[in-house]
């Protein structure tokens, strides 16, 4: 058995200190954690004012102060941290996750399907989809309204996936019934750590959950407050395909039935 946990909380746009400061706190209450998922955007915010504000106060991954904080915590608990970031790349920005640990950075997803005015700010993400080997468990990375297509969800468990950790700033009501399924299809566990609050016109959605390999939801959190959840799972579980004696999530599947889905 392993533990994995997430942390819901309230990132504060345009305060990037204070940011760290509350999640130092947070992460301090959640040691003995093996994997923690953190939401979308944890360094910055999310509702920017322009891309100029996006890009003040946005970071590049290997020499930016938050990797620098998660690493350290990382280091520190022995923990492996998954967290959103506003990555800035040269003059581009990216919607990204970043999964560190004890040694270091391990690795980055940059979210590939923008939602509403994130087009105006973030390009859309141009890395592959990984899965990454802790040695305890094998995980792969998602951003937020990366909820609604199933194809990133059915990859990262192709690709050997047991836990799927999905960074949020949710704010409409259908991911905390979505992807629960996506793990009930792919039998992978998943942790959707979403963040809670009000920046401007919208409201985040709270609720973070931590999903089994049957699409039941271990825990979730509260509408609208900050917390910790942490929850033990094994992660074997999500290497059984087998939904019945003799259907295989995986082997069952007739890619030849699906080539209009690659023409359209
Ligand atoms: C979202 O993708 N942050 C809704």
């Amino acid at each position: 058995m392993i533990k994995v946990g997430l942390i819901q909380f309230e990132p504060k746009l345009g305060k990037p200190v204070e940011n760290i400061s509350t999640l130092q706190g947070l992460l301090e209450r959640a040691h003995g954690a093996d994997l923690i998922v953190l939401p979308e955007l944890s360094n910055s915010g999310y509702n920017f004012e322009s891309r100029m504000q996006a890009f003040e106060l946005s970071e590049e991954i290997k020499s930016g102060d938050y990797t620098e904080f998660l690493t350290a915590q990382a280091k520190k608990n022995n923990e492996y941290f998954v967290s959103g970031i506003n990555e800035r790349a040269e003059n581009k920005l990216f919607n990204s996750s970043i999964l560190v640990g004890p040694n270091g950075l391990i690795g980055t997803y940059r979210k590939i399907h923008l939602f509403m005015n994130e087009k105006d700010i973030f390009e859309k993400g141009d890395l592959e989809l990984k899965v990454f080997d802790l040695g305890f468990c094998k995980t792969g990375m998602l951003i937020c309204f990366d909820w609604i297509f199933p194809e990133v969800w059915r990859i990262l468990a192709l690709k050997g996936a047991d836990v799927i950790c999905h960074p949020s700033n949710l704010v409409l009501p259908y991911a905390q019934q979505a992807v629960p399924v996506h793990g009930m299809i792919n039998r992978t566990f998943n942790i959707t750590a979403n963040r809670i609050g009000t920046e401007k016109s919208l409201t985040f959605t709270g609720q973070s959950f931590i999903s089994d390999p049957s699409g039941t939801i271990l825990k979730m959190a509260s509408l609208d407050k900050a917390e910790i959840i942490l929850v033990d799972i094994d992660p074997q579980k999500a290497r059984n395909k087998m939904i019945t004696e003799r259907n295989h999530a995986f082997n069952d599947r007739i890619p030849s039935a699906y080539t209009f889905l690659t023409q359209n």
